[in-house]
């Protein structure tokens, strides 16, 4: 499949399941004092959250121009360097606006990774919020998720929020384990592992709170959800890459650069080629947008 096939199947999935298609919105966020640059499918759908604002909708899905160049949520020294770090990338997201909540978010997830997508669930592995026992038991009992798959962990790792304010909450994560020649070899690498052996996809966020700016959490009016799939990190492992450099979308503009500078694309250049890749596509769209 190519990106936008896989971009294409994501919506039409959740299109059929009673989903809003909704364009993404721009990257220069039009409302929100908070935030420089659209860092998340759920930024445009923010007030929605909670409560400040209504849709004729209560299900959504999007795939959203993003950029994380700087705040909270920022990659930029990684650029070029790794296999997977952007900062431009697309996010494949569904939401739920006091709709449904944990059991079908799950279950929406895994169907379309495993059937749809058709990854292999025993390549696969899920994280939990550590106190969250209502998601893990989803996983093992209504997705046969064996616990050994399953691991817990703190904020850091499994409470998502958008910033210092604004809609947050616990969330799950899957991960594919992407051999262990892709690891570090050490004994404890598990998903949340910093090497390249388990990488994480998707990103399901269990909207329940509301942080202001003194950081006290109120209960949001309904529970939703927010969910997010970086676009170019499910197109290398369904393409069967390990680098979301080689992907059909990035591969072109890393081969343009070098063709531009005459110099070989996956020579001493290569992270600069990469870099170019990357930030051509951020300040095309910045412009654009
Ligand atoms: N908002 C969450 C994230 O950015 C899920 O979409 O990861």
């Amino acid at each position: 499949m190519t990106g936008s096939d896989i971009r294409q199947r994501f919506l039409d999935y959740f299109g059929q399941r009673g989903h809003r298609i909704v364009r993404s919105s721009s990257l220069v966020p039009g409302n929100d004092p908070t935030l420089l640059f659209t860092n998340a499918g759920m930024n445009q759908f923010k007030d929605v959250f909670t409560g400040q604002e209504k849709r004729d909708y209560t299900r959504a899905a999007t795939s959203q121009k993003c950029v994380r160049a700087g705040g909270k949520h920022n990659d930029l020294d990684n650029v070029g360097y790794t296999r997977r770090h952007h900062t431009f990338f697309e996010m494949l997201g569904n939401f739920s606006f006091g709709d449904y909540f944990k059991q079908d978010a799950i279950a929406f997830a895994w169907d379309l990774i495993t059937k749809d997508y058709g990854l292999p669930k025993d390549r696969l592995y899920v994280t939990v919020f550590e106190t969250d026992d209502e998601a893990a038991e989803i996983w093992h009992k209504q997705e046969g998720v064996p616990l050994d798959r399953i691991y817990r962990f703190g904020e850091k790792d499994n409470f998502w929020q958008m910033g210092d304010t604004g809609p947050c909450g616990p969330c799950t994560e899957i991960y594919i384990d992407q051999g262990a020649g892709q690891g570090c070899g050490s004994a404890s690498c598990m998903p949340g592992c910093d090497c390249s052996r388990f990488t994480e996809i998707w990103n399901l966020v269990f909207m329940q709170f509301n942080r202001d700016s003194a950081g006290v959490l109120t209960p949001l009016p309904r529970p939703s959800i927010d969910t997010g799939m970086g676009l170019e990190r499910i197109a290398a492992i369904l393409q069967g890459k390990h680098d979301n450099y080689d992907t059909d979308t990035l591969r072109a503009l890393v081969l343009a650069s070098a063709e531009a500078t005459g110099q070989d694309p996956d020579g001493p250049f290569r992270a600069s080629h990469r870099v170019v890749a990357d930030h051509l596509r951020s300040s095309a769209f910045l412009m654009a947008d």
